[in-house]
């Protein structure tokens, strides 16, 4: 007899997962929980981890199934980012394991390595189920896959996430295209995608139910996913919904880098999570050699008020505060810039959860000197007032969009009043006159060069005259 894949077997779908920011791996969970119970592992291992929210939800299933004596988990990640997700501190890595360790801690480690180095820790032969979300590239995917193969089981099945994403330079799909040449692949196409591989000769029958029904009906069965995941992630905002247990997203400062002709982006950036308190000191160090010629400071992204205290560089034993330097350099405020009674840095507002201050750094690491020595970026915010709460950043949200209505409203509203026509209109007249008058001025000094021109020419001919006489 044939299996047949029915969603009512399988409770463990509604689950409540605990998540953490960043949250692009969120929408799968309920397919986390549905896979450790269709296959059961003896081993799962993940190649990229972050925060935890994709391993956390597969070791919150073995335990809900009660399967801690069959399957251990492990995490593999150097803990650092890279150039796709973002590269943040150690503090990612020891929130993870304060909250790993305790709860499943009997049957999961969390390996702190490269992936190529990790690899001799795993026998060959002996892993049931493989997620690779390291980086996206074509290659580097490529790589952990083939590297990582010799260590799958006959039962295995691999799931490879973003593969829905195009741009970026990922390459996830170019190679579950390959993949297609000799395995069976299954794509979700929600939360940046995800690509379910079926590797093993051998996988559980109740997993093979799953593929048969899944490339039967793929809109049905990826639509069933998506509504799932929709309770644990709102669809527009991609924020959490009520469905998670959303820990209260950590205030995390992040400072971006680049020279002209780059975009800030997540590449190039650095992240500090901010231990709580109103004033904080964050050093961010550059990666080697860098001396960028515009840094952008986001003290959280999260609507608030801040205050941006100090900014300072250092390089070698060199420092600089550049508020204190004589024609500071430019800032660009994200938000409205506020009064204050402290004179000392910039008060802003955002309503926004995007607020940051853009720091325009052109001739100023010459100063310092030092070329090849390590650079630092220091940075004092006082956080004033910071939404954290997701009710309170949805409120927010709404008062900046009405606030926003009424501020175009005004400026409509001035264009068009007469006094503001009259005030174009003289301004308009003023600019011709003044364009008239440098006209005017270029003229006379033309006609000077011309009636000095000719002086000389007719003195010279009336020397010649002179000489011509004599
Ligand atoms: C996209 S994130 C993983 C997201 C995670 N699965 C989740 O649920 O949010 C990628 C992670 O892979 C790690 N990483 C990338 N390449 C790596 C490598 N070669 N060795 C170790 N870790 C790596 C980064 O440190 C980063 O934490």
């Amino acid at each position: 007899m044939t299996t047949e894949f029915r969603l009512q077997d399988h409770p463990v779908i509604f689950l409540k997962p605990h998540i953490t920011h960043p949250y692009a791996w969120v929408g799968h969970i309920p397919f986390m929980y549905v896979l450790a119970d269709l296959l059961r592992p003896r081993s799962f291992v993940e190649l990229g981890t972050d925060s935890g929210n994709s391993f956390l939800a597969f070791c919150q299933a073995v335990k809900t199934l009660g399967l801690q004596s069959r399957t251990h988990c492990y995490a593999v990640d150097c803990w650092k980012g890279d150039e796709h997700a973002r590269f943040y501190g150690d503090h990612v890595y020891r929130t993870l394991s304060a909250y790993q360790k305790p709860r499943y801690g009997e049957f999961s480690t969390l390996v702190k390595a490269y992936f190529d180095e990790a690899l001799e820790q795993f026998e060959d032969g002996s892993i049931d189920l493989l997620h690779i979300d390291g980086l996206h590239t074509y290659e580097a995917v490529k790589h952990d896959f083939e590297t990582w193969l010799p260590k799958l089981s006959s039962s295995a099945v691999v799931i490879f996430h973003d593969s829905a994403v195009h741009d970026r330079n990922f390459g996830v799909h170019i190679f579950m295209e390959e993949l297609r040449a000799t395995y069976e692949v299954f794509e979700f196409n929600h939360s940046n995608g995800l690509g379910v591989v079926p590797v093993g000769t051998d996988v559980p029958e109740a997993f093979k139910a799953f593929m048969r029904e899944a490339l039967s009906r793929p809109e049905a069965t990826r639509a069933i996913f998506e509504a799932a995941a929709a309770a644990l992630l709102d669809p527009e905002t991609g924020m959490p919904s009520g469905g998670a247990d959303a820990v209260e997203h950590s205030i995390e400062c992040l400072m971006y880098y680049r020279n002209d002709g780059q975009i800030f982006e997540e590449a190039r950036s650095l992240s500090i999570i901010h231990a709580g308190g109103t004033d904080a000191t964050f050093e961010f160090e550059l990666p080697a050699g860098q001396r960028p010629h515009h840094v952008r400071v986001d003290p959280a992204s999260l609507p608030g008020t801040y205050r941006l205290v100090n900014v300072g560089l250092r390089v070698g034993g060199a420092t600089m505060n550049l508020f204190a330097e004589p024609g500071a350099p430019r800032f660009v405020v994200n938000g409205d810039v506020l009064p204050s009674a402290i004179q000392e840095g910039i008060r802003f507002i955002s309503l926004h959860n995007d607020p940051y201050v853009e720091v325009d750094l052109r001739g100023v690491w010459e100063q310092l000197g030092g070329q090849d020595e390590e650079s630092t970026v220091i940075v004092g915010i006082a956080y004033e007032q910071v939404l954290a709460a997701v009710e309170l950043q949805a409120l927010a949200d709404g008062a900046a969009r009405a606030l926003q209505g009424a501020k175009d409203e005004v400026r409509r509203q001035r264009e068009s009043s007469p006094i503001e026509q009259l005030a174009l209109l003289t301004r308009g007249q003023h600019d011709d006159v003044r364009r008239q008058l440098t006209q005017l001025a270029e003229a006379q000094e033309n006609l000077e060069r011309l009636v000095g021109g000719l002086a000389t020419s007719i003195s010279t001919h009336e020397h010649a005259n002179q000489t011509g006489n004599a």
